[in-house]
């Protein structure tokens, strides 16, 4: 892994007909302040992130040295995505804590919500799965989405997560009110 490096491009139509370039790419250690203002952008206006506080310079550093350090370790994945040249959004495979799950790595994904709905969720969502079985020491990816989470769902039983739990009330959302969450896997290699 390269910092940096671009891992796919291509172009799409977005929601007025104009023609957006999207790449996927490692991080690197000048992304600091763009990832910081990018993420917390998107916490800001996404409905149904599980974390909304924001991050500062100091802890945007260490959260991308973290994923490079997890990359060339083989214990983790991470894309950045970016529309016309700026940051729009990212996705990781990381991971789990403890000794006895070292074979487990946690999906999520996130896009400025412009650019949703476009079809990009799901090349990034593909490529990082793709990642995880080619680049890391994964046999199994865990994920979950707050239920009322339409596209996540979508997203999800497309790249064949398989549904293994109900978590009542587990997530408190921005509205004050309790959603269920939805615990799923996919094996990836076999175990
Ligand atoms: C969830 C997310 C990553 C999906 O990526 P995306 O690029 O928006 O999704 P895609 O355009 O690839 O579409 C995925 C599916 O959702 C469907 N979808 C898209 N827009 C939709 C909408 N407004 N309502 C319902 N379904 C929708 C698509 O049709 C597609 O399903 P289908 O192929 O079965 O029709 C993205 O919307 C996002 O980052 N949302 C905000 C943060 C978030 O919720 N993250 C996930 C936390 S678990």
């Amino acid at each position: 892994m390269r910092e940096g490096a671009i891992v796919e491009e291509f172009n799409v139509k977005g929601r007025k007909g104009e023609t957006l370039h999207v790449v996927f790419r490692y991080p690197s250690r000048k992304d600091t302040k763009a990832a910081m203002q990018m993420v917390n952008a998107a916490r800001d206006e996404a409905e149904f992130l599980g974390k909304w506080h924001h991050e500062t310079n100091k802890t945007e550093k260490k959260f991308i040295e973290t994923q490079i350090e997890n990359i060339k370790k083989g214990k983790g994945v991470f894309l950045f995505v970016e529309v016309n040249g700026k940051l729009a959004g990212d996705a990781t495979i990381a991971p789990l804590e403890l000794d006895a799950e070292k074979h487990i790595g946690k999906f999520g994904i996130m896009l400025r919500g412009r650019f949703t709905g476009l079809g990009i969720g799901t090349r990034l969502a593909k490529k990082v799965l793709e990642l995880a079985k080619k680049t890391t020491r994964f046999k199994m990816i865990e994920s979950a989405y707050a239920a009322k989470n339409t596209r996540s769902k979508k997203l999800h039983a497309k790249l064949g997560f398989k549904k293994f739990g109900r978590l009542p009330k587990a997530e408190k959302l921005k509205d004050g009110l309790y959603c269920d969450r939805i615990c799923l896997y996919k094996v990836i290699k076999k175990l």
